[in-house]
């Protein structure tokens, strides 16, 4: 599942960014798309729908996912709640989408155990750098 994901980020980040492979020459440039840890960030930006959701319903959907949502918790269905401000407890001026990776890296997410990036059972670091990338970009809904 996490490998599908992988690959359709790559491949849009192919589809965005060497639109012009047809004409080109083979001056040699094309390799410089796959080497960096950019992939579709640097292109159109991670998709809410296609990038972030799945990797959150995966380590994040039993509590937050569903039809029970105990005080706004239930983020993955309600895109709307995710604009709205976090509690204050921890997250103090934040919307709730700032502050899921802040609670991922202060260990207080998922709720049953710290989960670091990249550890065994756990989200790996280019999904984490993913879900950073679409915070910073604004976590745009699309
Ligand atoms: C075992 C259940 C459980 C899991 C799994 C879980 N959460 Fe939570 N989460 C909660 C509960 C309960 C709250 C509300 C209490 C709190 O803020 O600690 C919460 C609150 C939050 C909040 C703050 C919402 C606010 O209004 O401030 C964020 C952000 C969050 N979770 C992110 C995550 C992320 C990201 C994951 C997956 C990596 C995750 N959670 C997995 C139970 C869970």
């Amino acid at each position: 599942m996490r490998f599908v994901a992988l690959f359709a980020l790559l491949s849009l980040a192919a589809c965005d960014g060497t639109s012009a492979d047809d004409t080109d020459t083979g001056a040699g440039t094309d390799t410089s798309s796959d080497t960096g840890s950019d992939t579709a960030s640097d292109m159109a930006g991670p998709s809410w729908a296609n990038d972030v959701q799945p990797v959150l319903n995966d380590f994040c959907g039993s509590c937050h996912g569903g039809t029970s949502c105990p005080s706004g918790v239930c983020w993955l269905e309600d895109y709307a709640v995710l604009t709205g401000a976090a509690s204050a407890t921890v997250c103090a001026g934040s919307t709730i989408a700032e502050c899921i990776p802040v609670r991922i890296l202060d260990g207080s997410m998922p709720r049953n155990g710290a989960c670091p990036p990249g550890s065994p059972g756990c989200m790996t670091q280019d999904e984490f750098d993913t879900l950073q990338a679409w915070v910073d970009a604004g976590a745009p809904n699309n």
